[in-house]
């Protein structure tokens, strides 16, 4: 087979990584990939939202099987676009990505089938939003641009002040573009994150093994918020009980929702869930693998991944036992530092080869490219998500921090307590 994954970031190498280890496949591409993704693909300069430019490449190519990685081409409808040449491709359609696309639709969507999830109400109108702030608002509140926003679209306000300047800067000054003209108002809610990633074939859904994330840039989770500052599978907060309540009130039923709406979703989905003390609660989905969650989440699978994304498609993921290794996975990105605000790049990266013949330790690329003289240098915030299994999470992250002094460049920066939860879980 011939398959052409689509995107360039750690999640893509990641999933490059579980393509390449399928026996079924003799040639990849990634556009746009990666330096990192080189080694295992043949990069194709093509950006992800050319979808003509991708799927005659991929006609051109005998490709067999393209897997989409990002949201923003899954969300503009890659897939509906492969699928009207005749394409097989992984990924929701443009009218089940909506699910990821806007944000009002997914919580009409889960007020809708009454799947657990924050209190809201929507705006299209700013005075609207500002009346409702001023009269009925509680402190602190969520505000979230409706649409795609790079993951940035979503500010948690302290107080009316702070609400009234948040609204305006999304739905008036149009911050993150077009996402802003509709806006959701939404109960701020605590506890503890996890994510859960999904195989959806339409009807059947798979839960794949739970992962957390650190978004904070600095130590303690404090700093700014970022893309990812690391991360480890599985977390021992999804105990069984999160898992079954998880399995009746909100896996099945979102799929099952998505299907009566006339939207089957074949694909990944991502729950973003907060562990509350009123129980689970939806706090967003994701149309695809998360990035750095596929870095520690398909390490761990035991399945060929190019089975489950073919049953994806099919409908036929009723017939995979979808199986995860009994070990842990850590991810520790190293970034520029100065992320995620303003920072230099273009550094040459030192010792990569040290990864070469490890079993279980990963280098997954982020921001990373060829300089002219062929060297692979820094080229973005985050550069590398240095990745270790072990038998335990302790385990885990002891491996990843190990192979994080094996790799070298200038204004290397990252956070020493990724998994730090890991000691504060009382079983
Ligand atoms: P989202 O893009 O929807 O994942 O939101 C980004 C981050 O904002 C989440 O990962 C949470 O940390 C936080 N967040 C989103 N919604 C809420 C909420 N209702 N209450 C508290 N935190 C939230
Ligand atoms: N790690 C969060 C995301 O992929 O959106």
């Amino acid at each position: 087979m011939n398959v052409l994954v689509v995107g360039s970031g750690g999640r893509e190498h990641a999933i490059v990584t579980s393509v390449a280890k399928s026996p079924k496949v003799d040639k990849i591409y990634c556009a746009p990939g990666n330096a990192g993704i080189a080694a295992l693909a043949q990069c194709v300069p093509i950006k992800a939202m050319e979808f003509d430019k991708l799927a005659d490449f991929a006609k051109e190519h005998d490709v067999d099987l393209t897997i989409v990685g990002m949201d923003d081409p899954l969300v503009g409808g890659i897939v509906d676009a492969f699928e009207e040449k005749g394409l097989r491709v992984f990924g929701p359609r443009k009218n089940a990505a909506i699910l990821e696309g806007s944000k009002a639709f997914s919580k009409d969507l889960m007020k809708k089938y009454g799947i657990p999830t924050a209190q809201y109400e929507t705006f299209d109108d700013y005075n609207k939003a500002l009346e409702y702030l001023e009269t009925k608002a509680k402190f602190p509140i969520v505000l979230k641009a409706d649409g795609l926003a790079l993951g940035k679209g979503v500010l948690i306000c302290e107080n009316l002040e702070e609400a009234k300047a948040g609204a305006k800067q999304i739905m008036e000054d149009k911050k993150f573009g077009s996402a802003g003209n509709e806006m959701v108002i939404e109960q701020f809610l605590t506890g503890r994150e996890v994510s859960v990633l999904s195989f959806v074939d339409g009807k059947t859904i798979k839960i794949m093994s739970s992962a957390q994330d650190h978004k904070r840039a600095k130590d303690g989770d404090q700093g700014l918020n970022t893309g990812g500052m690391g991360n480890f599978s599985p977390t021992p907060f999804y105990t069984p009980e999160v898992d079954k309540f998880c399995k009746e009130h909100i896996y099945q039923k979102t799929v099952d929702a998505m299907a009566a709406e006339g939207r089957p979703f074949k694909g990944v989905i991502f729950f973003g869930l907060m562990l509350t003390d009123d129980g689970p609660k939806v706090l967003e989905y994701n149309c695809r693998f998360g990035d750095p969650e596929a870095q520690v989440v398909l390490p761990r699978m035991k399945n060929d991944i190019i089975d489950v994304c073919e049953a994806c498609i099919d409908g036929t993921l009723d017939q995979v036992d979808l199986q995860f290794e009994d070990n842990a996975c850590v991810c520790v990105v190293l970034a520029s530092d100065g992320y995620p605000v303003s920072y230099e790049k273009g550094f040459p990266i030192h010792g990569l080869e040290n990864f070469e013949g490890k079993d279980g330790y990963y280098c997954f690329h982020a921001g990373t490219a060829f300089n002219d003289k062929g060297e692979i240098v820094t080229n973005g915030g985050r550069v590398l998500g240095i990745t270790a299994t072990g038998k335990t999470l302790q385990e885990a992250r002891a491996n990843a921090y190990r192979a994080t002094e094996w790799v070298q460049f200038d204004n290397k920066y990252m956070r020493h307590d990724i998994g730090h939860a890991i000691d504060e879980f009382k079983g």
